[in-house]
């Protein structure tokens, strides 16, 4: 993809759906009796990695767009896959996937794409495995093969917190004897646990523990998916580093636990507004973000799990700030699609950037301005999409190689970049 500079960035946007929210909604919906009607369903390739395995279990699914309707027949309807289930590039297929086989009585076997095959899943087996289930990785990564079966109720204290393992663990924890709890170290994405009582499913939540209750049966619901909070971080920072900017996303999920970002933005002098419209089961509501002076901030280590997918954003809105920029406490970056802090410190240093790796997070020490330059996506969509945002603001054209990759969270992406630049 080339990329020339931008000499704005405007417009009024509503984003395709949450992805990590798509995702509960398509498992919780195959594991319940009765009907599941999603609106505004994630278009990511992710989203639909995720259908695509659900139906090697033998669930009924429709997809008309960003509509998708479940006949779910109950997770005791599932059968075993004809075929190895292939999660593509989603972790969050994978591992929450693999939560809820553990409770089922026949072998399954998930695999990925080459980078998911590098990514460790033992967080996931090895709370599998203390509920009863046999669970093999090779080496610690995919493929992983689950043999579930008859399931104890479990205390699980994550040493990493972990939105996809406390998931993975709370859907074994439904099909298990008894109560489980996940405990987690910080408070990461918390839809799962304010997305069952929807299907039926009591959560018991206390400070950073989430309990559920084993044999519970989930019903159908309806589920409306917001706005991609993690696709909007992007679409903000071009609006704050480009000069006379303003965007609007409207219908953008809005919850605390993933608008972490708006904060370190508003840290760095960003304007940004968020207005909350609705707050249950989500809170939903719109963004502006306008043209700004951005300086450098130090990251809260503390914050890191609810920001832990905006921080190639960030780093991205860095490169045009005043002064140092520090993300500490991030070493899960190297572990998602990419090498995420690698891949951020080649990219922006190749745009000019002066950037720093730390064995856990990276400095942009700012006020170098950026050129265009030959720079690479390591085939991770939010690399590509950080590097491309930057790029709006380079003096120059930029080549993004392996671009197409955007798809596998945003496929629209640089089709908004194109109706928002003027
Ligand atoms: C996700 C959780 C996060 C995040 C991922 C989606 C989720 O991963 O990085 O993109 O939907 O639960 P971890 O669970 O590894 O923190």
């Amino acid at each position: 993809m080339r990329i020339e500079r931008a000499s704005l960035f405007r417009g009024r946007f509503t984003l395709p759906g949450d992805k990590s929210i798509s995702h509960r909604a398509a498992i919780l919906g195959a594991m319940a009796e009765g009907e599941t009607r999603i609106r505004n369903y994630s278009s990511a390739a992710d989203c639909a990695s995720t259908l695509a395995c659900l139906r090697g279990l033998g669930v009924e699914i429709r997809r008309d767009g960003a509509d998708v309707a479940i006949e779910g027949r109950g997770v005791g309807a599932w059968r075993a896959p004809e075929a190895v289930l292939d999660a593509e590039n989603s972790g969050s297929t994978m591992r929450m996937l693999a939560g809820a086989l553990g409770g089922r009585p026949f072998r399954t076997v998930l695999t990925g794409d080459e980078s998911l095959r590098r990514r460790p899943v033992e967080r996931v087996a090895a709370p599998l495995r203390r509920m009863g289930a046999t669970v093999l990785t090779t080496d610690g990564r995919p493929p992983m093969t689950i043999y579930g079966g008859r399931l104890r109720g479990l205390v699980h204290d994550l040493p990493v917190a972990s939105a996809q393992v406390k998931t993975a663990v709370l859907l074994a924890g439904l099909q298990a004897e008894g109560t489980t709890t996940v405990r987690e170290p910080g408070p990461s994405r918390d839809h799962t646990e304010r997305m069952l009582p929807a299907f039926g499913a009591t959560v018991e939540r206390a400070g950073l523990a989430a309990t559920v209750r084993g044999g519970t049966r989930l019903r159908g619901a309806a589920v409306a998916v917001p706005g991609d909070a993690s696709s909007a971080a992007f679409l903000v920072v071009a609006a704050l580093v480009l000069p006379d900017s303003e965007v609007r996303l409207d219908g953008v999920l809005l919850s605390p636990t993933r608008t972490a970002f708006l904060d370190v933005l508003r840290a760095m002098g960003g304007d940004v507004e968020a207005r909350l419209e609705a707050a249950d089961p989500e809170p939903v509501g719109s963004i502006v973000a306008r043209s700004s002076r951005l300086h450098g901030t130090t990251v809260d280590p503390a914050l890191v799990p609810s920001l832990v997918d905006e921080v190639p954003a960030l780093a991205a809105a860095a490169a045009f700030a005043e002064g140092p920029f520090t993300v500490t406490g991030a070493a899960e970056l190297r572990v998602k699609e990419s090498d995420r802090i690698r891949a951020l410190v080649e990219g922006l240093a190749a745009l000019g950037a002066r950037v720093r790796e730390l064995p856990d997070g990276l400095v942009v020490e700012g006020g170098a301005p950026l050129r265009g330059a030959r720079v690479r996506s390591h085939g991770d969509h939010r690399i590509a999409m950080a590097l491309s945002v930057a790029a709006l603001g380079a003096e120059g054209a930029t080549e993004v190689e392996g671009a197409e990759c955007v798809a596998v969270s945003f496929p629209g992406f640089y089709a908004l970049l194109e109706k928002a630049r003027g």
